[in-house]
């Protein structure tokens, strides 16, 4: 999977992805990250990439040439024969990004996050390049560079041969939209808390079993809002709910 991430701040991606379970895949080849700098397109003389906005109000607009050109010259490198490369905009006028769309994403080869600052882009550039809008969550930052990291983190965690353990793509928060049940370690007793005693017990169907309930508590007790649909039988649901 190869990540193109056009940015004022390349400096900043390339030092979160040179990191942790990420760059451990940058380094095995699984995943490419490339952070291309939109100020290096600018035609402009004093390397100038936004102005003032149409219309007056407070800040700045992102220019639409050197975004266009920056754009072109990674679509032009991933070439001809991939026609349907997605570009993304992180914004917070979009849908809020999930788990759901991450496994989407983690099927594409390549991927174009672009990442915007001061009040935006100029509007007309967006509608020549980009084919999806995604926020990461109803407030406001002040810039697409984070939220271009937590989904590229996302995505890449579900990319086959990312994650040590297969499994632990799958079975964790938000499979089925359920949250994960609780975890513990070692010592068996801390704080005077004891580990629950079926984890001990070496009986799998009975730990597994302890952990589905677990999880369906916890998504009761956290978030009610995801039970619409969670993938519970009709047992559970007369049961729990
Ligand atoms: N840019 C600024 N805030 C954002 C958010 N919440 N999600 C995506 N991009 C953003």
């Amino acid at each position: 999977m190869h990540f193109y991430i056009l940015t004022l701040f390349p400096d900043l991606i390339r030092q979160i992805m040179q990191t942790s379970i990420i760059g451990r895949a940058v380094n095995s080849g699984i995943l490419t990250f490339e952070a291309v700098n939109i100020r290096d397109y600018t035609t402009d003389k004093h390397k100038k990439v936004d102005d003032y906005p149409y219309g007056g109000g407070a800040g700045m607009v992102m220019q639409a040439q050197p975004v266009y050109d920056a754009w072109k010259a990674v679509r032009e490198k991933i070439g001809p024969d991939h026609t349907s490369v997605r570009t993304i905009y992180l914004t917070p006028q979009a849908p809020v990004f999930s788990q759901q769309m991450a496994k989407t994403f983690a099927k594409e080869q390549h991927l174009i996050l672009l990442c915007g600052h001061y009040e935006g882009i100029d509007e007309r550039v967006l509608e020549e390049i980009v084919t999806d809008y995604l926020s990461i969550g109803d407030y406001v930052l002040t810039g697409g560079e984070l939220p271009a990291m937590v989904l590229a983190d996302a995505v890449s965690r579900m990319v086959p041969g990312v994650l040590a353990n297969e499994q632990s793509g799958s079975t964790e928060s938000l499979e089925g939209s359920l949250l994960e049940y609780p975890q513990y370690s070692r010592p068996e007793e801390w704080n005077h808390k004891k580990v629950p005693a079926v984890l001990l017990s070496g009986n799998h169907a009975n730990v597994d079993a302890w952990r589905r309930e677990q999880s369906i508590l916890r998504t009761i007790e956290r978030r009610p809002d995801l039970l619409s649909q969670a993938d519970l039988t009709e047992k559970e649901r007369e049961t729990y709910l």
